[in-house]
C-alpha cells in the first residue's frame, strides 16, 4: 500500500501513544469499533514498538503506521514490528534513505515552502504540514496551495474535533492527524465506550478532496 492509498483510508489518523501493550490494544480496538481503520503509534514511550507489534495483527481491517521517525535505524525495526507506513516530524535525506531502504512508506513532516522543495526533490507529494496550528494552521495551507498547488497535505499538531473540519474542507487537505480522539483521562479511566464515540464522529468527517 503506497501512502496515497494509506491517506485516503479515513479523515483523521490518530496520533497515539502508549504505556503498555494492553492499553494499546484496547484503544486500537475502540478506534476500530468507531470505524477507524489506519493509525499511528508514536516512538515516544518504551512500549511503543511491541504495541506496533500486538496491534498490527488484532485485525485485517486495521493499517498500523508507526510515528515520530526521526532516526534512521528506527525504520528497519518498525517495518519488523508490522508498521504498513511511517510518519516524521521533518525530512532529512538520511531518513528518506531510510525508509526506501526498509520499504516503509513515509509521510515527511514540512513546515515551510524550502521544506516543502526538498520533500518534492527526493519524490514527495504528499506530506505532513506539522505542528500545523502553530505553523498557521488553515490560512497557511491556503497560501500553500498557490505554489504548490499538486501537493496533498496530512496536517497534525494542534487540531481538534472542532477544528478538523474547516482543514477537511481545503482542496489540498486528504487528512488531518491528532490525538483529540484519545483524551488522556479517557485512556486512564479505561473508557473505551467513550473513543468509540469519539472515533465514530471523526470517521463520519469528509474531506472535501476526495469527492474532487
Ligand atoms: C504529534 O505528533 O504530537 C501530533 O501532531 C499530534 O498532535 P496533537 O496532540 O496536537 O493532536
Amino acid at each position: 500500500m503506497r501512502i496515497n492509498d494509506i491517506v485516503r483510508i479515513g479523515p483523521v489518523v490518530p496520533v497515539l501513544q502508549f504505556d503498555s501493550v494492553e492499553q494499546g490494544e484496547s484503544v486500537a480496538q475502540a478506534l476500530l469499533d468507531g470505524g477507524v481503520r489506519v493509525l499511528e503509534v508514536t516512538l515516544r514511550t518504551p512500549a511503543a514498538m511491541a504495541v506496533i507489534e500486538r496491534v498490527a495483527r488484532l485485525s485485517d481491517q486495521m493499517v498500523v503506521g508507526v510515528g515520530t521517525l526521526t532516526r534512521p535505524e528506527q525504520f528497519a525495526m518498525a517495518v519488523s514490528a508490522g508498521a504498513r507506513f511511517g510518519v516524521s516530524p521533518g525530512f532529512t535525506s538520511a531518513l528518506g534513505e531510510a525508509a526506501q531502504a526498509a520499504g516503509l512508506p513515509l509521510l515527511p513532516g514540512v513546515a515551510t515552502p524550502s521544506e516543502i522543495l526538498a520533500a518534492q526533490a527526493a519524490g514527495y507529494d504528499i506530506v505532513k504540514f506539522f505542528p500545523a496550528e502553530p505553523a498557521g494552521g488553515v490560512p497557511m495551507l491556503k497560501a500553500l496551495h498557490g505554489p504548490f498547488a499538486d501537493l496533498r497535505f496530512c496536517p497534525t499538531g494542534g487540531i481538534t474535533a472542532e477544528s478538523a473540519p474547516s482543514y477537511l474542507a481545503l482542496p489540498n487537505v486528504v487528512c488531518v492527524g491528532g490525538s483529540w480522539l484519545t483524551p488522556k483521562a479517557v485512556v486512564d479511566r479505561r473508557d473505551w465506550v467513550a473513543i468509540t464515540r469519539l472515533a465514530q464522529a471523526a470517521a463520519a468527517l469528509r474531506p472535501a478532496q476526495h469527492s474532487a
